[in-house]
């Protein structure tokens, strides 16, 4: 029996702009401001560099506070948040919103959430994310007078003294495809932030992004809430043969395949252990590869009212 001895993970990926990403990054997802707030500042002390967040999270105040109390020196840190649906239209005025929020003067990245644009709401008095169509509740308020292209051609030329690198979240290779082949971008993503665990491995796309230059991250890489991917039996079976945690191996087999990786969790000992990760032997990372053959599963599906997800749960 091998047994393995994680180490907290120092690595960073180089991005296409020159940039350096940090791989195992705190996910805030479905934290509370108060929640991310403790969460950062745990994460921080325990050793990461990398925190996510973004402006639907509705916790960029607890964020941005935690980094700011923290001790350790803004330009050490690396800070992700993204533009919301409803701001297609005016991404530097949806970069200066959440700075404010943040109280930051920077991002390191600054993310297109969903290449899904949304009609801004009439009123901003109460914010709303998730405006539905006059007539049919049942479907969004897709603003179907613009697109995703128009909107990186904004995004492309933000100012690097507000976000020093530009991606894209919840982009297919066909998505993608479209963006690159448009006359209007310039540049290439530094990142693509999407759903990827061993139920979700996303080869094809993983592939196209590395041929690309695009650095890929894993967001619910322990299959969010509950972590049910920790309960797998070939998780299990294979974390105990190697005398590791569940999530120390989904964790690990993410960065060995060169992505950046965003586990979520407001619980200190999680928090911590999380960081720390293990080389795996190459069997191991194919075992866990294959996983999803058997247990195809994308969590996070929605009628976005446009294609979002339109390469199948591929082979
Ligand atoms: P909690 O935040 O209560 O600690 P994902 O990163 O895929 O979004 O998964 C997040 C979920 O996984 C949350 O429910 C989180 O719980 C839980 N979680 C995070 N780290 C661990 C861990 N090391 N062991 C077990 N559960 C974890």
């Amino acid at each position: 029996m091998t047994v393995l001895s994680p180490k907290p993970s120092t690595e960073t990926a180089k991005l296409n702009d020159g940039s350096e990403i940090p791989y195992v990054a705190l996910g805030c997802w479905k934290s509370s401001p108060e929640d991310a707030y403790n969460a950062v500042l745990t994460a921080i002390k325990a050793g990461y560099k990398h925190i996510d967040t973004a402006h639907i999270y509705q916790n960029e105040e607890g964020v941005g506070k935690a980094i700011r109390n923290c001790g350790v020196p803004r330009e050490e840190l690396f800070v992700t948040t993204k533009l919301w649906n409803t701001n297609h239209r005016d991404p530097l005025a949806a970069l200066n919103d959440s700075l404010k929020r943040l109280g930051l003067d920077y991002v390191d990245l600054f993310l297109v959430h969903w290449p899904v644009p949304f009609k801004k709401p009439a009123s901003d008095a109460e914010e709303q994310f998730f405006v539905k169509r006059k007539g049919d509740p049942t479907k969004f308020d897709n603003d179907y007078d613009w697109d995703f292209v128009k909107t990186w051609e904004l995004v492309q030329k933000l100012p690097t003294s507000k976000c020093k690198s530009v991606g894209v979240s919840n982009m297919s290779v066909t998505n993608l495809k479209t963006l690159l082949n448009a006359p209007s971008t310039t540049k290439v993503p530094a990142c693509n932030q999407v759903e990827m665990h061993p139920y979700l491995p996303q080869h094809a796309l993983l592939k196209f992004c590395q041929e690309k230059g695009i650095q890929v991250e894993a967001y619910s890489p322990l299959g969010s809430t509950g972590s049910p991917l920790l309960k797998d039996e070939t998780i299990v079976e294979l974390s105990k043969e190697l005398g590791i945690s569940p999530a120390t191996l989904v964790i690990s087999w993410a960065v060995n395949r060169k992505v950046v990786v965003l586990p979520k969790s407001v619980t200190p000992s999680r928090i911590e252990s999380n960081l720390s990760i293990v080389q795996l032997p190459d069997d191991v990372m194919e075992k866990i590869s294959l996983i999803y053959k058997t247990h195809p599963q994308r969590i996070l599906c929605r009628d976005w009212g446009v294609p979002v997800f339109n390469d199948e749960i591929e082979a």
